[in-house]
Formats: C-alpha cells, structure tokens, sequence
C-alpha cells in the first residue's frame, strides 16, 4: 500500500513549497510542461479540492482550475454558496501532461508512476493547509490521495481515509460531467457533483 511521503524539514511555509515546487523534475512531465502549477487559496483551508492535473488553459496561466472544467466546478463551487478563495485548490499532479495533435495538445491521464512522484508535493501540501475535509475529484485525484484504485461508480460520495490519516471525499471530476456525452448522464453527474460539495461543506 502507498504512504505520503514525509515532508523535509526545510520547507514550513506554502511560498516555500510553491518556490520549490516550481524546479521540480521528480519525474518527466516537467520536460514537456510549460511550468509547475501550484495550488492557490487559503492557507488555513479547512476544505482542500484536488483535481487530477492542470490542463492546456491551466499550463499556460499557471493557476488550477481556469479551464473548462475548472469554470464549471467554480460556477458550482459559487451556486452552493461556497467562496474558492476559503479553500485550498490543487491538483495531484502538478504538471500538464499531453500529446500534441498538430497545433493542439491532447491531455493524457496521468500514470500511477506520475502520480506517486507528484504525492510528495500533495503530501506537503496537506501537512501545511491541515484541512478538515479534502475532496477528491475523480480517479486520479482519489487514488493519489486513498493509495485505492477502486472504480468511481463504486465510491462517489463516500467519505474515505486518506493516505495521510484525515478525511477524504470522493466526487466525480467535472471533466466527466463536460464529457459525457449523454445530457441526461450529465446532468445526473452535475448534480451529485454539487450535492457532493454541498456535503463537504456540511462535514467541515
Ligand atoms: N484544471 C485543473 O487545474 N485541474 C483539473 O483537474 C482539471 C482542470
């Protein structure tokens, strides 16, 4: 089973980590990706959301959650009546990772190798914010956290112990809700979505 990595000891401030994080090269996404994208919010955050990875939009601004998905999950974010600059928001891993496709770059899931380089930062990024709750959006983002693979159908709205002994809930990514490409499906997706968020709200 995986485990957080234990934080250094020279590193107490989230400038700090976000200072070093912007020189990482733990594994090869940082060859291809235009910069680290560390998370941003508040660093008292007593809800921490963890996407799966910045995308094309994300890699270029260098901020989480600007893209497509990211603007879904803020408008919901603000329906529930929630303020994203309370939390902390970030990603399991911190580089974009992609094929390019002629002039556009083609996300790519990120491997389980990736992803437990990347947990370093994760890890760190909890011990500093220690918040109450933490949402996972989707797989990637819950097996960086949970250390478990199991499928999303199985687990979605569940609160699990995360790797690092505190409170994990597992919610579908909004990238999910912009792909699926039944409308019925999504908005049955959207919907637990933000029951989901409304839920951590009420847990913290
Ligand atoms: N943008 C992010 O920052 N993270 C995601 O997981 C998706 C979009």
């Amino acid at each position: 089973r995986a485990s957080m990595p234990q934080p250094p000891e020279q590193i107490d401030t989230l400038e700090e980590a976000s200072k070093a994080a912007a020189q990482c090269r733990r594994c090869d996404l940082c060859e291809s990706a235009t910069q680290t994208v560390w998370g941003e919010g508040a660093a008292d955050a007593q809800l921490m959301i963890v996407g799966e990875q910045p995308g094309d939009r994300e890699d270029i601004e260098g901020r989480p959650f600007t893209g497509p998905a990211g603007q879904l999950l803020r408008a919901l974010l603000s329906d529930a009546g929630i303020d994203a600059r309370t939390l902390w928001l970030t990603n399991a891993v911190k580089h974009f990772k992609f094929s390019p496709r002629g002039k556009r770059r083609l996300h790519r899931n990120p491997d389980r190798g990736e992803i437990a380089h990347c947990r370093w930062w994760l890890g760190l990024e909890l011990t500093l914010v220690k918040p109450k709750l933490t949402v996972a959006l989707g797989a990637s983002a819950a097996f960086a956290l949970t250390g478990d693979n199991r499928p999303m159908a199985e687990r979605r709205g569940e609160i699990e112990t995360g790797l690092h002994g505190g409170p994990v809930l597992v919610t579908w990514h909004p990238s999910y809700i912009l792909r699926a490409g039944d409308p019925a499906a999504a908005t049955i997706a959207r919907d637990d979505l933000a029951r989901d968020l409304a839920k951590a709200m009420a847990v913290i």
